[in-house]
């Protein structure tokens, strides 16, 4: 047997735990492993290296990938090219791991490849699983540097703005959010009401109040509003960056409520940490079990994480429009409850 591994979409902490459960259960089964570079660049291109034991192995601590992945070239309107590509591999399936963008590129493509999805993204909003593997990793990154920055934000009697990723869902924000008791969190799936926002903050003020530290996810906006888009990747199949919000977040606060206000981006700090314990559990049982599939020939299938444990899933269950936080979420309430302005 011939397998492929792909990982495709940005980078997320895990990705290489995922090559490394993966590809050691498939050769300790003797199948040959073949590691595609760059997503689907490396199957449009023909750029492979054979994934052997001592490639591999301790490969699962380290961030990024080994084989490299790319978020900018789709498969749209390429749907026979990336058949006749892919079959010329010579595999006999293809086990990719990657959001929302790789499983959107593989719907064209998916009914004639023999395919195994792992759903990753440090944004946890692919849906059909509950949890995705790299954000846990996000989350410690966002809560480290709140609980880090608030320190100078006290010693400055200072409000810090702290932009995190999470494109149309703010996973990363309202995960970090909490964890570090930020004081104020927004998403996109709640806009704010700016009168509100800038009233809670001048109470604390009035409360005599040194710090307030601001979580934004980057595609966060006011009612009304839209998120700010920083620039575009045109080639990319979601082309849309969002940024800036926090820049523009600390000058209007600032300007409001006369507090001295600075901002942070967290920008690709929180895809480059080793994985944490929790995302390193996942990986490691789900790229097993991306193996036992592959060996049963049980295609078109997914593996996703459901009720406390990996199990398997429809393929299409990650092709769905991504899983956003409903705006009265356990966590959403919880925050609430601790007088967090959400
Ligand atoms: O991985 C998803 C994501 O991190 C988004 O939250 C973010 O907007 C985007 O990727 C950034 O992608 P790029 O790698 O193109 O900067």
């Amino acid at each position: 047997m011939r397998i492929g591994l792909l990982t495709g979409g940005g980078d997320a902490p895990g990705l290489n735990g995922i090559i490394e459960s993966c590809a050691r259960v498939l050769i300790n089964n003797g199948v040959e492993v073949v590691g595609i570079r760059d997503g689907f660049e490396g199957i449009f291109e023909n750029r492979t290296i054979n994934l052997t034991l001592d490639r591999i192995e301790n490969a699962h601590s380290a961030a990024g990938t080994i084989l490299g992945s790319s978020n900018k070239s789709g498969t749209a309107g390429r749907e026979s090219e990336f058949r006749e590509k892919f079959a010329a591999l010579g595999l006999d399936g293809l086990i990719a791991c990657g959001g929302d963008g790789t499983f959107s590129g593989l719907y064209g493509v998916c009914k004639d490849i023999n395919l195994i999805g792992v759903p990753k993204t440090i944004d946890n909003d692919l849906s059909g699983t509950e949890i995705t593997f790299g954000y846990d990793t996000a989350c410690a990154s966002v809560a480290e540097s709140v609980d880090a920055l608030r320190f100078t934000a006290e010693a400055h009697k200072r409000i810090i703005v702290v932009e995190t990723m999470g494109r149309t869902a703010g996973w990363i924000a309202l995960g970090g959010g909490v964890a570090s008791y930020a004081d104020i969190i927004l998403v996109p799936e709640r806009p704010y009401d700016k009168y509100k926002l800038i009233k809670f903050i001048k109470d604390k003020q009035a409360g005599g109040r040194r710090q307030l530290m601001v979580v934004v996810a980057e595609g966060a906006s006011a009612k009304g509003g839209e998120a700010s888009v920083a620039f575009k990747v045109e080639s990319a199949p979601q082309s849309e960056r969002f940024g800036g919000i926090a820049f523009e977040m600390a000058r209007w606060i600032e300007h409001e409520t006369c507090w001295d206000a600075r901002h942070v981006v967290l920008g690709h700090l929180q895809r480059a940490r080793h994985p944490t314990t929790t995302d390193r559990f996942l990986t490691l049982f789900m790229g097993v079990e991306a193996a036992n599939m592959a060996l049963e020939k049980a295609w078109g299938q997914a593996v996703v994480y459901r009720q406390g444990r990996v199990t398997r899933a429809p393929l299409t269950d990650l092709m769905q429009p991504p899983r956003l936080i409903d705006p009265d979420h356990r966590w959403v309430q919880a925050a609430q409850r601790l007088g967090i302005f959400i």
